[in-house]
């Protein structure tokens, strides 16, 4: 690797733990993840803005490739923007119901118990709208080429669930397909794609989630130790 004073600066900051220190924390995050559900029942209790900057600052703290940081987070918290958004959304999901989906597709999908009906899309305080650049930069403006742009924008948005969580914000992951009408409501330009809705709020009081989204797969099933 090379370094130079001219091109590199001290790592400094970094925290440091004891072994115990370390499993605790460990432990204590994943506490607080395990209680992450998928949501479809929001109330309309409001979320302050400055929840959603915090959270939306931890996501951009996420690796990217080239550190072009290629992602876009269009905050929606507008009756009429959220109204919009939910009948495109409802429109692409009637046509995936009603068929597009493909048997094996609506088959996976029938414990969860969805349908084309998305009313949480406008009782939500927010929709996050998140958009993959496959153009950029490091720094804001600049028009080069992306790169690992998915991975990116995915553990970008990884980091933006944990932080909703850690803030006491319920999420439900959302893709309507497709979502080219994202960029037309929320004026985001064509080199960008739509990656995915993320809903945030307060869960409905009486919300139910799916047995089949509680079965989760042991550590030996997913992990190996060389
Ligand atoms: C890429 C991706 C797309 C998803 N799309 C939808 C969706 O369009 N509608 C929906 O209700 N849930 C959607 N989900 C949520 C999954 O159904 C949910 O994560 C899964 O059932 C597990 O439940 P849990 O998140 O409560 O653990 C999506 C999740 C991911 C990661």
């Amino acid at each position: 690797m090379k370094t130079s004073p001219e091109t590199h600066v001290p790592l400094t900051g970094f925290p440091v733990y004891t072994a115990s220190e370390m499993q605790a924390r460990a432990a204590a995050f994943h506490d607080t993840m395990s209680s992450r559900r998928s949501v479809r029942q929001f109330s309309d209790k409001p979320v302050d803005r400055a929840v959603i900057e915090a959270c939306i600052r931890t996501a951009a703290r996420a690796p990217s490739g080239a550190n072009h940081q290629p992602w876009f987070f269009a905050c929606v918290g507008s009756a009429q923007k959220k109204r919009e958004i939910r009948l495109a959304a409802e429109a692409e999901e009637r046509a995936f119901y009603s068929g597009k989906a493909g048997e094996d597709w609506l088959e996976a999908l029938a414990p969860i118990g969805t349908d084309a009906d998305k009313p949480y899309m406008e009782t939500a305080p927010w929709l996050i709208c998140i958009f993959a650049q496959r153009r950029g930069g490091v720094q804001a403006g600049e028009d080069r080429k992306n790169y690992y742009i998915h991975e990116s924008v995915g553990i970008a948005t990884g980091l933006l669930i944990a932080a909703c969580q850690m803030a006491g914000l319920a999420t439900l992951v959302h893709t309507p397909n497709p979502m080219a009408f994202l960029n037309g409501i929320c004026g985001r330009p064509e080199t960008e794609k739509p990656f995915l809705i993320l809903v945030a709020g307060h869960p409905a009081d009486g919300a139910v989630v799916p047995k089949h989204a509680l079965i989760k797969k042991p550590l030996e099933a997913i992990a190996s130790w060389l």
